[in-house]
């Protein structure tokens, strides 16, 4: 025992020494400049009180869902949500996991068989790297947002060909450029997935996503909805056509092997798919103050914050040794800025990471530019 507990504090030594030691911490009042609740449903009072309301319709279900979807598990509320989900992204069938990461992983582990090649952005999410981990088909990143490196890569391919990006990358904020993936993916018949974690809610007449807002469902092969984010809620749903969704039923581990959501969780997921058509304001406001931001970061001398077109920024400082400091004096002023460092990002790409939000203010950008300013 003692010599597993010692293994395990020499690898924790080793990121202490590396100064990239994690942690929990709770954080209380600050100005949210970090949170992924880009529209404010997960603080909505409206959000709160439509859930009260729906929750007395559904006494006779079940808390938890009491298994597996495929034993006790299933009941018409996941198929009446998974109904809501298709139809709103535009795609023909949708599959509930209890998670983004879940859904990646029961995806990609799933989907690329044996002599299949998968291609994948190199700054994609963690949890679409796990999933490829567990598959038997090849994979290959390519260059991050780069169509041609991509090209030059599908040179490799064998069997069928899978595309992997996500709509609105979660480090910068930069979004993929889905239509040249589409008409390359089209030319190479390859499968483009795309995972819409931080662009639901935000791109889109009525928040759709990124694929349907440029009109690419059907050029998509599946998306892949996360609730944790603009949804203010917990959860995720594959958009997909019904074959795979079947497919998926059967094969995706993720999903096969663990209890159904809650019941509350689906209806407050209901609930807010059926507020985020109307969160139009909220959606021009969060994209300028995040505008207004942006600009203003880039006013101050020693400041790189490239412009991303979403509300997530990535602020650059010309020595990564004063990001720590930088973050721990803006908490300290109130702010609730986090730097993200190695592994999460490549060395040398660490960055602050600032979250503009519908409830956030002029002040608090303003206060926030401020803030930073004094501090370098
Ligand atoms: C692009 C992307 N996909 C998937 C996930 C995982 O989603 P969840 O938090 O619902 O597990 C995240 C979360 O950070 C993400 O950024």
């Amino acid at each position: 025992m003692s010599n597993i507990l010692n293994k395990l504090k020499k690898k924790l030594a080793e990121r202490a020494a590396q100064g990239n030691l994690r942690a929990l911490k709770t954080t209380t009042g600050l100005v949210d400049f970090c949170s992924n609740d880009y529209l404010g449903l997960a603080r909505s009072k409206k959000l709160r009180k439509l859930i009260r309301q729906e929750e007395d319709k559904y006494t006779s279900l079940p808390l938890g869902a009491t298994g597996s979807r495929l034993l006790s598990g299933n009941h018409l509320l996941f198929e009446e949500l998974e109904s809501i989900i298709a139809a709103y992204h535009k795609g023909k069938a949708a599959l509930l996991y209890n998670s983004g990461y879940m859904a990646n992983v029961g995806l990609l582990s799933a989907l690329p068989q044996r002599g299949d090649t998968v291609f994948y952005d190199e700054a994609s999410h963690a949890s679409m790297k796990d999933g490829l981990r567990l598959s038997f088909a090849k994979s290959y990143s390519f260059r991050h947002n780069d169509v041609a490196d991509l090209q030059q890569k599908l040179k490799l391919a064998t069997g069928q060909v899978y595309v992997i990006v996500e709509s609105v990358y979660s480090m910068g904020g930069d979004k993929a450029p889905l239509e040249d993936l589409a008409i390359l993916c089209e030319k190479h018949n390859a499968a483009l997935i795309v995972d819409e974690a931080h662009a639901l809610g935000l791109y889109g007449e009525k928040g759709e996503g990124l694929t349907v807002a440029l009109g690419l469902q059907d050029k998509v092969f599946a998306q892949v909805i996360t609730y944790g984010k603009a949804m203010g809620n917990h959860g995720a749903a594959i958009v997909a056509p019904n074959v795979l969704r079947d497919y998926l039923i059967n094969y995706s581990r993720a999903f096969i092997y663990t209890t159904g959501l809650p019941t509350h969780n689906l209806i407050a997921l209901k609930c807010a798919y059926s507020l985020l058509p109307e969160l139009t304001k909220e959606r021009e406001h969060v994209k300028q103050l995040a505008r207004q931001l942006q600009e203003n970061l880039n006013k101050i001398p020693s400041i790189m914050c490239p412009s991303s077109d979403s509300v997530i920024l990535s602020v650059f400082t010309e020595d990564v040794a004063q990001l720590k400091p930088l973050a721990l004096y803006l908490q300290q002023k109130s702010f609730d800025v986090r730097p993200v460092m190695s592994p999460t990002v490549p060395i040398g790409k660490e960055r602050l990471r600032v979250i503009v939000h519908a409830y956030n203010t002029e002040e608090e950008i303003v206060g926030l530019v401020q803030a930073i300013t004094n501090h370098l």
